[in-house]
């Protein structure tokens, strides 16, 4: 196992509840923050931008109350997701928020920049940057990223094509920093699997959709319960990056899954079209099989850490 920053040493299970666009809020973090593991959301959900320092203090007063009230069980840390890419206008203004609450870790994606890790560094936090292949990984740690997210095949929104058995190993030769897998996790077996990996942490976000805090519609809740992995479609038709999508919600656009045409990447937006193309086509890695029913977020991240413990005996025993 690497070397953590303190900050990310005492977890209930080693999780990371990923940032999720539109639907991550601070209902869903504070919830999964109780729950013992990091909880996060992009700080772009935070519309318009000035309700961005409402959520943090809603966030951190309540977290510290939590922790005052249960000394036993402290919250664990929250993150904020920055997206680095040149049509994000708000980052500065979403940068100083956060350097005002001292976030305790940023999660960055789509860009990796030395001005904003050295800003989170600035006020004490972690940086951990998501990549998909190891090329973008050593780049990231040389602009200044503490960790990193390895963004595997079959994971929700936008995702890679390796396996997450190359990506691992192949980081794991030269970092031996804090290291998060991302892709199609939703069981406490797969948390371990993760760990035996190299990877010090599981990287969820499909799973927690189906949650009652999460801000989407049933129908989506819905259709990720009914869904597996035969129901993830990859395509780059909405974002201009590839991503993985439920079927579902490509139909209901009147489009045929099977038959989508191929966008331009240079057409790559974070501006308002972007929130309509998430709205309606829904975004989901190939995980959810083990999505029975929408749950409360302290009903899942128990069924996880009960699963956790039970693969570990398992094991043992073997
Ligand atoms: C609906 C949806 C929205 C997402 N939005 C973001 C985002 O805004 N920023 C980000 O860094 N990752 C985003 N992701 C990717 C997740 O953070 C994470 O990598 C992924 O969900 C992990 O795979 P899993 O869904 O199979 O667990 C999104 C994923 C989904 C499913």
């Amino acid at each position: 196992m690497s070397k953590l920053p303190p900050v990310l040493q005492k977890l209930a299970l080693p999780v990371i509840g990923s940032p999720l666009f539109i639907i991550s809020n601070p209902k869903l973090v504070i919830e999964q923050c109780k729950a013992g593991i990091v909880g996060s959301m992009p700080a772009l959900n935070a519309r318009p931008a000035e309700q961005l320092e409402d959520w943090l203090a809603e966030i951190t007063e309540t977290l510290a109350a939590w922790d005052r009230v249960h000394p036993e069980q402290p919250s664990a840390p929250f993150a904020i997701n920055q997206i680095v890419h040149k049509s994000n206008d708000r980052l500065e203004h979403d940068m100083q928020v956060c350097a005002k609450y001292k976030v305790p870790i940023v999660i960055t994606s789509l860009g990796a920049r030395e001005d904003v890790n050295q800003a989170v560094h600035s006020w004490g936090g972690v940086v951990l940057h998501d990549i998909i292949n190891n090329k973008f990984a050593r780049k990231a740690i040389e602009k200044g990223a503490d960790g990193l997210i390895a963004v595997a095949a079959g994971a929700g929104g936008h995702a890679g094509v390796k396996s997450p058995f190359a990506l691992i190993q192949e980081i794991r030769q030269w970092f031996d920093g804090p290291l998060a897998l991302s892709g199609s996790i939703a069981s406490g077996g797969a948390i371990l699997a993760a760990q035996a990996m190299g990877a010090d942490f599981a990287y969820i976000g499909s799973a927690f959709i189906a949650t009652d805090e999460a801000r989407a519609v049933d129908g989506y809740k819905q259709a990720i319960v009914d869904s597996n992995s035969d129901d993830i479609v990859y395509s780059n038709l909405f974002t201009g990056v590839h991503g993985n999508y439920l079927a579902p919600s490509i139909r209901s656009a009147g489009l045929d899954p099977e038959n989508l045409p191929v966008s331009d990447p240079s057409k790559m937006n974070f501006g308002g079209d972007a929130k309509k193309a998430w709205k309606d086509i829904w975004g989901c890695g190939q995980g959810i099989g083990a999505i029975r029913q929408v749950s409360s977020t302290a009903d899942l991240v128990a069924r996880l850490k009960r699963e956790y413990r039970q693969a570990r005996e398992r094991l043992l025993e073997a």
